[in-house]
């Protein structure tokens, strides 16, 4: 099983003097999920020598016996500190070689195996057995297409994240060759969360607006753009430039604040904070003062 616990939760303190004592927004939501956390329906020790009991999304188009969705049951031994991914590599490993998933780092960081786990997307390898009801029902990403099992087709959330061409720009480059190219630290702060970003797509698939504007750039990849139109070491002209992206029909202005892809981001950016800020960005680029 893996050695993969509940990541430590630390939360620095704001650099604004002004700000200590006052709660940042992201702090308030790591409150929320170690309260959460406190209340958990089931004690580890509980289930110890216990099964669990698994429900698991099956389709492969390729066979003709598995092309009608079902669901298949998997009874999984217990062990302190089980994930989802743990369940399912067990699953996989002892009674059905042929369950496909994606998986990878095993400590939240590829986001390879995000799920649709209890009507929720989640982290398979972040999210402990522990915490569900049982039996875990264990789903692709809905609003993607499922290629075989729990593998969906990413293609589409990939092209929306180089839509708002995702690197860095800079016209003017420091003027020696081992000269720095220095940021602040407040304005390091500013753009700290939007870095944390693992492209999982559980932000995407959880949006009401991307499942019905299929061209909605999307909470991820609006994001990824606040991550560089608000780093202060690119040039006014560039971050227009990403402004005009976010501006156009599909871009900031479907997002209606729902804050469902802020709900299931499972690195706790404030992804509808950061599209908010963009929107009142692209006004203040566009008013004119006669
Ligand atoms: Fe990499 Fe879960 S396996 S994020």
């Amino acid at each position: 099983m893996s050695t993969q616990q509940q990541e430590p939760e630390t939360v620095e303190s704001p650099q604004d003097p002004e700000m200590k004592g006052a709660e940042s927004p992201q702090q308030e939501r790591l409150k929320e999920k170690r309260d959460r956390a406190a209340e958990r329906p089931t004690d580890e020790s509980e289930l110890e020598g216990e099964t669990v009991h698994i429900k698991v999304f099956r389709y492969d188009p390729e066979v003709e016996a598995k092309q009608e969705p079902r669901f298949d049951d998997f009874y999984v031994p217990f062990e302190k500190g089980m994930t989802v991914l743990d369940a399912v590599m067990y699953a996989r490993d002892n009674y059905d070689s042929s369950l496909t998933f994606r998986h990878s780092c095993r400590q939240a960081v590829c986001g390879s195996d995000a799920f649709f786990v209890n009507g929720r997307q989640r982290l398979g390898c972040k999210t402990q057995i522990s915490d569900l009801e049982q039996p875990v029902r264990i789903e692709p990403l809905p609003h993607q297409e499922v290629i075989k099992d729990l593998v969906v087709d990413m293609d589409h959330f990939y092209e929306q994240m180089h839509a708002v061409e995702p690197y860095f720009k800079q016209e003017d480059l420091p003027a020696g060759d081992l000269e720095e190219q220095r940021q602040s630290r407040e304005n390091r702060e500013k753009v700290k969360m939007s870095t944390r970003c693992i492209w999982c797509a559980s932000c995407m698939s959880s949006c009401n607006i991307a499942a019905g504007d299929n061209q909605y750039l999307g909470p991820a990849a609006i994001n990824k753009a606040y991550r560089f139109a608000m780093d202060e070491r690119e040039d006014e002209e560039i971050k227009e430039h990403r402004l005009r992206i976010l501006e156009q029909e599909h871009g900031v202005w479907r997002c209606q604040t729902q804050f469902s892809c802020t709900e299931v981001c499972p690195k706790d950016i404030p992804l509808t904070e950061h599209i908010q800020e963009l929107k009142r960005e692209a006004v203040k680029k566009n008013l004119k003062f006669w």
